[in-house]
């Protein structure tokens, strides 16, 4: 064996290595080569036997059958694992149209008490909040509710036990903000309220209201007037029409009840508004001086309105519901409407 031979060798090796068309292939040419009982074994074995003035040359052929094999067998080594790799993933055709996935809506409710806050907030109104199990003192005694009024019997109200009870309306957020702030005050609190009312198209036992409050210096009752009807027209569209009528609140004087002009038949009498033309959307006043006596701000220097509103009404008349009941039976189809 001389030289030459080695090369030769070699390069049938480095043939071999080239059609190799698997991990499996790749290594049966490695042990055959290189392996303990391999070719390159045999070579080295025939070293000794080689005349002294060829055994450079024949050493060197050796060592580059060794290198450009090992090289070899390690790209094809690499190149084979990707492609297996490849071939066991799921093929996956991109021009295929994606999973639609439908969104979701947002409660008409919900939708009214966030178009609201968005309103409030361009007049400076910032949220406050107060918790739905309330004491009976914040929903009612600060509030200077007589101890005989009939709002605190058990027809309208949800008692937990002698001094708590589910809220019945926000505006006891009024008092914790003024127990704990300081005046200028320009809140309103969005929130449930509980009565032991009979459902039906226009009760529920449970609803939204949100709470409005403004106390400074020389707040009146234009100012009242103003907001509101900015509110309604920003909420309904310019077109809405809203009145004032007296009415009586522990909590305000003078006090006054507001209406919207019917949106749904634009005010000349359809079934939402009872064939009125106006539907009426909650209270109003300027807050009653006891009241501030009773949270600790001085009359003499602050005045203050606050409004109540009944915001399933709102929702009732903008997107023409004929039927509070609608609103909570969580109907897909129904909610759907409303995106
Ligand atoms: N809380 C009253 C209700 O539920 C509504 C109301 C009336 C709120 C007058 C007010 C107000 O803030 O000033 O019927």
């Amino acid at each position: 064996m001389n030289a030459q031979d080695v090369v030769v060798l070699k390069e049938q090796g480095l043939a071999e290595a080239r059609q190799a068309a698997t991990l499996a292939e790749v290594e049966a040419v490695r042990i055959k080569y290189l392996g303990r009982k391999g070719v390159l074994q045999e070579v080295m074995d025939n070293l000794k036997a080689v005349p002294a003035e060829g055994r450079r040359d024949f050493g060197r052929c050796a060592n580059e059958l060794k290198q450009e094999l090992t090289v070899l067998l390690d790209e094809r080594k690499t190149a084979l694992a990707a492609a297996e790799k490849a071939a066991g993933q799921k093929q996956f055709d991109v021009t295929m149209p994606g999973a639609w996935r439908s969104l979701g809506t947002r409660h008409p409710v919900t939708q009214v008490i966030e178009e609201s806050i968005r309103i409030f907030s361009m007049l400076g109104f910032t949220v406050a909040d107060g918790p739905d199990i309330e004491t009976e003192y914040h929903n009612f005694d600060a509030l200077n509710t007589p101890a005989d009024h009939p709002s605190r019997d058990t027809q309208d109200t949800f008692w937990l036990d002698n001094k708590t009870l589910l809220r019945t309306q926000t505006s006891p957020v009024q008092i914790r903000v003024m127990e704990s702030r300081k005046p200028p005050i320009r809140i309103i609190a969005p929130g449930r309220c509980y009565r032991r009312d009979t459902t039906d198209a226009t009760h529920s036992a449970n609803f939204h209201q949100v709470e409005g409050l403004y106390v400074d210096r020389k707040v009146s009752m234009a100012d009242l007037k103003g907001d509101i009807t900015f509110f309604a027209h920003q909420m309904m569209g310019p077109n809405v029409k809203v009145r004032f009528r007296p009415h009586f609140f522990p909590f305000t004087e003078p006090s006054v009840e507001y209406d919207f002009s019917c949106h749904v038949c634009g005010g000349s009498g359809c079934r939402v508004c009872k064939n009125s033309g106006w539907i009426e959307i909650s209270g109003a006043g300027m807050v009653n001086p006891k009241v501030f006596n009773i949270v600790g701000y001085d009359p003499e220097a602050v005045t203050g309105y606050a409004f109540g509103m009944g915001l399933e009404r709102i929702a009732m008349i903008k997107f023409g519901i004929e039927d509070i009941r609608l609103l909570y039976d969580n109907d897909v189809r129904f909610l759907s409407q409303f995106s």
